[in-house]
């Protein structure tokens, strides 16, 4: 039997409010539904200095770069929403990809990323959603060696957009982001048969 695809989940947002958070959660349950096994994970919980290279030199790796590059690797796939930041990518989530893309002791340069394959959202206050990050990441992702599948969310007036449990007011939008949580996992089983 194929074993079930890993995709690790998170937001390039760190506030406690975050609705990109929100969103990648909701992806994540679509995932779930179509057989992944999605850890979800808070960056905020894995704080990390601006990426400097003399730390990496003097100091050596932040502990949780390493964490961060152990739960990237034993995973198959990435579920990504990030708020756009002055047109692009937030520097959040920047900074863990620049840190993480980074040779560590035994782990090789990109082995966090090479092969791995992502579906990335975003969501925004805006009438955009986001939408102009979305083609910095993609960009940025695609040059790391990540398969960034084609189809994308932006989610526009992100603050009304949940409900208290989390899910999107408008049903429309719940099933379409539950999908490209779905779309990535078939993908993934589709890879790993
Ligand atoms: C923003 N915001 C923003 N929104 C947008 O649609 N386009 C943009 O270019 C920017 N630029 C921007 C820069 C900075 C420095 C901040 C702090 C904010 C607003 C942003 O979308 C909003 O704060 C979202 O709420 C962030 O996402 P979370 O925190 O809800 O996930």
């Amino acid at each position: 039997m194929t074993q079930a695809p890993k995709i690790l989940a998170f937001a390039g947002a760190l506030r406690k409010e975050s609705t990109n958070k929100k969103t990648v959660r909701v992806a994540a349950e679509g995932a779930r539904k179509a057989g992944a096994v999605v850890t979800v994970i808070d960056l905020k919980d894995y704080p990390l200095p601006v990426y400097d290279g003399d730390i990496e030199t003097n100091e050596g790796f932040p502990e949780n770069v390493t964490k961060l590059q152990e739960l990237m690797i034993a995973n198959d796939g990435f579920l990504i929403a990030s708020p756009e930041y002055n047109s692009s990518i937030s520097g959040a989530l920047k900074n863990v990809i620049d840190w993480t893309s980074r040779a560590n002791g035994e782990i090789a340069g990109l082995a966090a990323f090479k092969g791995k394959v992502a579906a990335i959202m975003s969501a925004s206050p805006g009438g955009l959603g986001g939408l102009r990050g979305l083609f910095d990441i993609r960009k940025i992702l695609s040059t790391i060696d990540v398969i960034v599948l084609p189809a994308q969310i932006a989610v526009s007036h992100s603050y009304q957009a949940f409900d208290d449990d989390g899910n999107f007011n408008d049903e429309k939008m719940q099933e379409n982001v539950e999908r490209l949580g779905a779309n990535l996992a078939e993908i993934l089983i589709k890879l790993n048969d």
